[in-house]
């Protein structure tokens, strides 16, 4: 079934959960320096989540369905090439010029706020910061795609312009989701795609959208641990996350941090006329 937000019970709780997650985005973000391993900052994380926030790291433990090892941590670190879900650990110390995603999902009260940012240690290459930027703007335009009665592929069409037009690529193996009470539930939300195509939104509607981006060619493999996705050619990849309910004029995302108040106002202005 689609994740839809039902009664106004559910919106407040998609909205707090929502708040949540990308307060965790806004708290580790002093944290993210040259020395600091990827396993400190999922201890960090974890206890705000737990003890600050009162939510469940929905990561720790998720998974394990059809032998599958079950996600060890309670947040995704993806440094450098790493594509998705790359898993901290005590061995990976950051240094300066790594960029990184960290995402988050936590789940408050039942309901799930799934977010995810790029950051950098320390000083960044030109590349580095040229694939997060776009990578940002192709999540925006993917959302500034989305309100009732459009569908499903214009969002992905409006991904994987910018990504193209930028010469870097869309990484097809992983997409958004529903998003609820049910932590990666339907509709699938593809990168990529033809405008028109693909399902009617509708108001209420929730899921993600979290364009992962490659410097190089599209194409990624899995490492032995069965979670961490790289880029086959090594190259930079990048990723940008938010939760959002399709509203009849364009969307409310409720994983926002302060950092994008401007963007989010130019956005509903331009929605309302
Ligand atoms: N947060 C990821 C997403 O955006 C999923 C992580 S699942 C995990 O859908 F098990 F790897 F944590
Ligand atoms: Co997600
Ligand atoms: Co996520």
């Amino acid at each position: 079934m689609v994740a839809r937000v039902a009664d106004s019970a559910d919106l407040q709780g998609m909205r707090a959960a929502g708040a949540a997650a990308a307060s965790v985005l806004e708290m580790i973000a002093e944290h993210v320096v040259p020395g600091v391993t990827t396993d400190h900052l999922d201890q960090l994380c974890h206890h705000f989540i737990v003890d600050e926030l009162q939510c469940i790291p929905a990561p720790l433990n998720y998974g394990g369905g059809g032998g599958q090892i079950p996600f060890p941590k309670s947040i995704c670190t993806s440094v450098n090439h790493v594509v998705c879900h790359g898993i901290p650990a005590t061995a990976k110390t950051l240094k300066s010029g790594d960029v990184l995603n960290i995402d988050i999902t936590v789940i408050k009260d039942g309901y799930h706020g799934d977010t995810s940012k790029m950051f950098f240690v320390g000083d960044a290459s030109v590349l580095a910061k040229r694939l997060s930027r776009i990578t940002q703007e192709c999540l925006y335009r993917g959302i500034e795609a989305v309100r009732a009665g459009a569908r499903l592929g214009d969002i992905g069409y409006a991904i994987q312009k910018h990504a193209e037009a930028n010469r870097f690529s869309v990484v097809r193996e992983f997409c958004g989701h529903g998003i609820g009470k049910v932590f990666h539930d339907a509709p699938q939300v593809l990168h990529y795609g033809r405008k028109g195509s693909g399902m009617v939104l509708e108001e209420g509607m929730t899921f993600t959208i979290e364009p992962m981006i490659n410097a190089g060619k599209r194409h990624i493999k899995l490492l032995p641990d069965q979670w961490t996705a790289v880029t086959k050619d090594h190259k930079l990849s990048a990723q940008w996350e938010h939760t959002l309910m399709v509203t009849q004029t364009g969307c409310e995302i409720f994983t926002l941090r302060n950092e994008e108040a401007a963007w989010s106002t130019r956005l509903q202005t331009a929605s309302a006329t």
